[in-house]
């Protein structure tokens, strides 16, 4: 596997430090914490770690409102804590990639208090400014991911400025160069100190039309869904001129060794892979969220496969994301036994997998009462994030072992079942099932770099195979409940299960009919 870089090889894990392991007992997870734990992300196999932000912020976005881009919030630790875990990280054979956060800064960063101070402050035009129509209303109908206008009336300036998110995350002109030197210095702050690159906050955002023409109405809205979606952000994302900037934060990551350029992007597949960038100088990893966004049925699951499949670009290294900070986790979303048939999608398609901090025990999302929300986006619109960031579940100890203090989130009443220090002593536990699966992939090269055939299968089921230096495997997943089988004959091969969600079938032979029970799903070494 020596052509791939680490990156392609690789199993990419995302902690949301918040809620990892807290070393100070304040009941928020921090560095130190991170750092007592990374033997357990060593032998879990994965390959890097990605942090969610860590820099000084007034959190009201939990630190995707930054207010220094260059430091570290004291409530995780220090740039001497950091350090120390990119060093141990690496000790380890492992990589630290750190979020970037580009597209908005806090409304607390020293640039933003300049830019509100007067219409003719120098940093006035790092921030996205308009006066108001005649009438006093915003300058166009753009509406807030978190609800509401995108605009915030500035009582001393007497202009609206332009924030995608809260209004404490006004949104910085990427047009100014200014801008984009400064952005591009922190980076290299990073790189310098050793982050093996960045996974780029909506990098889809970054630039906004420049005549500010209004959104049109979304024809496929229904009842329900979030009220930003009622709009069609046909003029606020996407733009032409965004590929410029992929592509200069692409070279900046080029100027050091192997580093990576990682970019959350929600597009519908046909425009996702343009983030790979016309000559391969995009995105290395533009995150493809198909498997969060899809109903979990087979017929969309597949289509959706090939569809990826079919239009990346020549050159350009697929990925799949199970989960993360933003979604309901992925064992509330399709069940406890869809979720271990999920996991084997995840690690043996084609391209690097990005895994979801305790998703690898099966953790649920946790009920949380309105009035305890932390999420602003749950406060504002209803749709809380704070179910899926609850505390990493270590052991059966007080608070799951998270904390010894008071968890800023309540850590879920099934604990002392479901733990790393239970399901590693479990052979059927989740855990135990990741813990297969990575080292299989880690093992075999077909399931890196081996070519990918899909077998029409109809029904619930999802299969192909992999195969790489004259190895061939299968891999046939059932995504419904109830019994189903897949014929063999046209691979020509029978062969035996190496993995299976189910444990028992593991040295199982199959031969002409693979019979797969409900929620099962097998990997099978064929002959
Ligand atoms: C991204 C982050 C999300 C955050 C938003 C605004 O989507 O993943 O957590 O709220 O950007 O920064």
């Amino acid at each position: 596997m020596s052509g791939q870089a680490w990156w392609q090889r690789g199993v990419v894990y995302q902690i949301y430090p918040r809620s990892f392991a807290d070393s100070n007992g304040d009941g928020v997870g921090d560095l130190r914490g991170i750092l007592e734990r990374v033997g357990y992300l060593a032998e879990l196999g994965v390959d890097a770690v990605w942090i969610s932000p860590i820099y000084p912020s007034p959190m009201a976005d939990f630190g995707y409102d930054v207010s220094n881009y260059t430091d570290i919030h004291p409530l995780f630790g220090s740039l001497d804590d950091l350090r120390e875990l990119v060093h141990r990280v690496h000790a380890l054979g492992m990589k630290l990639i750190l979020d970037f956060v580009p597209n908005h800064t806090s409304n607390e960063h020293p640039w933003f208090l300049e830019a509100k101070s007067s219409r003719t402050n120098e940093k006035r035009q790092f921030y996205l400014w308009q006066d108001a129509k005649p009438d006093g209303s915003p300058p166009n109908n753009w509406l807030s991911v978190f609800g509401g206008s995108a605009w915030t009336w500035d009582e001393t300036t007497g202009q609206y400025y332009y924030h995608a998110f809260l209004p404490e995350q006004p949104d910085l002109n990427w047009r100014h160069p200014e801008v984009r030197r400064q952005m591009y210095a922190a980076m290299r702050f990073w790189l310098e100190l050793g982050v093996d690159g960045f996974r780029v906050d909506v990098l889809w955002h970054l630039i906004k039309d420049a005549e500010w023409r209004d959104n049109p109405p979304n024809p496929d809205y229904r009842a329900g869904e979030p009220p930003y979606t009622t709009l069609l952000p046909a003029y606020s994302t996407d733009q032409p001129e965004v590929f410029e900037i992929v592509r200069e934060m692409r070279r900046v990551v080029e100027e050091y060794d192997g580093r990576v350029l990682i970019g959350e992007i929600y597009l519908p597949i046909s425009r996702l892979v343009s983030y790979y960038g016309a000559a391969g100088d995009g995105a290395h990893l533009p995150f493809n969220f198909q498997l969060i966004v899809l109903p979990w049925r087979a017929s969309d699951i597949a289509a959706a496969v090939s569809e990826y499949e079919a239009a990346l670009p020549p050159g350009a290294w697929p990925n799949w994301v199970l989960g993360n900070h933003d979604q309901a986790r992925i064992a509330t979303r399709i069940g406890l036994r869809q979720a271990r048939v999920a996991a084997m999608l995840l690690l043996t398609l084609r391209g690097t997998p990005t895994l979801y901090y305790g998703d690898e025990l099966g953790l649920r999302d946790v009920p949380i009462l309105p009035e305890q929300y932390q999420d602003p986006q749950g406060k504002n619109i209803g749709l809380s994030r704070d179910p899926a960031r609850t505390p990493m579940q270590w052991s059966a100890a007080h608070n799951a072992g998270f904390t010894t203090g008071r968890p800023w989130l309540p850590v879920a009443d099934d604990y002392e079942h479901v733990n790393v220090e239970r399901e590693l002593a479990d052979p059927d536990s989740m855990l135990s099932l990741y813990r297969r699966l990575i080292a299989l992939r880690r093992s075999e090269p077909a399931f890196v770099a081996g070519h990918y055939r899909p077998i029409v299968a109809g029904g619930d089921i999802v299969a192909y195979t992999r195969e790489h230096d004259g190895r061939r495997w299968l891999v046939a997943l059932n995504l419904g409940g109830q019994p189903a089988e897949l014929s063999l004959s046209a691979l020509g091969a029978g062969g035996e299960i190496v993995v299976g969600t189910s444990r028992q079938r593991q040295g199982q032979r199959v031969a002409e009919q693979l019979a797969l029970a409900g929620d099962d799903g097998v990997i099978v070494r064929l002959d």
